[in-house]
């Protein structure tokens, strides 16, 4: 895969050698220096890790996915954009807020953690600047209102995002919105990613709160065009001739392979367990600017 060259990368210097290694490092901050994203997913209950913010939350494993591509990028002063911070509120009762995540922002946290250049910055449907810091920023922001977008933009004085990623409403015609938005203002080389993108629109069995039949769910309108060139209609995207110019690559993911019990018929009992591929179960995606 082609680095991302235009990535900023005023701490590169540091080399991965110096990772565990350095005498200046705080103990805290050395200690979580050495964690996975897993873990420190894990630690704060955001459900991209293995467990969720409670033992019955299924959770998504997307850590291993964003590992693979963002770990090079760890020492990196990258200024990433998290759309939907797991903050309650009066607009959304988030569920996640709750067992380990019961502050709320536990993906915000685990990317302050991994990243220690990284500037942080959210937007949310609810109020999350209880989370702010000298790394962090939120703001309050409706991913679907064009209007909001801009405002943040002006707000937080960001030109560029190196890193975008999608876990607010999981809508897709919000999910193409911001798409279309904040593509725009993406780095060349840079990573846009966008979560759970089974649970919602046409051509998808399954619902969430805020489904909307008004357009196509996001994966096959993405995929369309991974396929043949064009985006998938009806969908929501405002300039889907911007993003067929500059899109570089788009890949899916499927983070939870299935597991199958295979029975013998007569007697029933279990010979075996396969792990197997559902087609389109890709539920997240990473599409790379130009
Ligand atoms: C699944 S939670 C995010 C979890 C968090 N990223 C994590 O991993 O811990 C979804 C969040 O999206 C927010 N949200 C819902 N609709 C939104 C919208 N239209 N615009 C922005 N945020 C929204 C909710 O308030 C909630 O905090």
């Amino acid at each position: 895969m082609t680095p991302l060259t235009h990535l900023s990368h005023a701490n590169a210097s540091l080399g991965t050698s110096n990772l565990y290694c350095s005498t200046t490092l705080t103990l805290p901050f050395a200690m979580n220096m050495t964690k996975s994203l897993t873990e420190l997913a894990n630690q704060y209950g955001t459900d991209k890790g293995t467990v969720g913010p409670v033992r019955t939350w299924g959770a998504h494993n997307y850590t291993d996915i964003y590992e693979a591509y963002l770990e090079r990028y760890r020492l990196s002063a990258l200024t990433i954009l998290e759309i939907g911070l797991g903050v309650t509120g009066d607009r959304w009762k988030a569920q996640i807020v709750t067992g380990r995540n019961a502050a709320g922002g536990a993906s915000l946290r685990m990317w302050y953690d991994y990243f220690p250049n990284a500037m942080i910055y959210g937007i949310d449907i609810n109020d999350g600047s209880y989370l702010n810091n000298d790394r962090i920023n939120v703001f309050i922001a409706d991913q679907g209102r064009v209007e909001d977008l801009e405002a943040f933009v002006k707000a937080s004085g960001v030109a560029e995002f190196d890193i975008v990623i999608d876990d607010g409403s999981h809508r897709p015609d919000h999910q193409q919105v911001s798409l279309s938005f904040f593509f725009k203002l993406l780095r060349s080389g840079g990573l846009y990613f966008i979560e759970d993108l089974r649970n919602n629109g046409i051509g998808d069995g399954a619902t969430i709160r805020g489904n909307v039949s008004r357009v196509q769910n996001t994966r096959r309108v993405l995929k369309h065009f991974f396929e043949h060139g064009a985006f998938l209609e009806p969908h929501a995207l405002l300039d889907a001739n911007y993003l067929e110019q500059h899109i570089d690559y788009m890949r899916f993911h499927v983070p939870q392979v299935a597991v199958k019990t295979v029975m013998r018929p007569i007697p029933r009992r279990i010979i075996d367990r396969v792990v197997y591929f559902q087609p389109d179960t890709e539920s997240v995606c990473v599409i790379r600017k130009k």
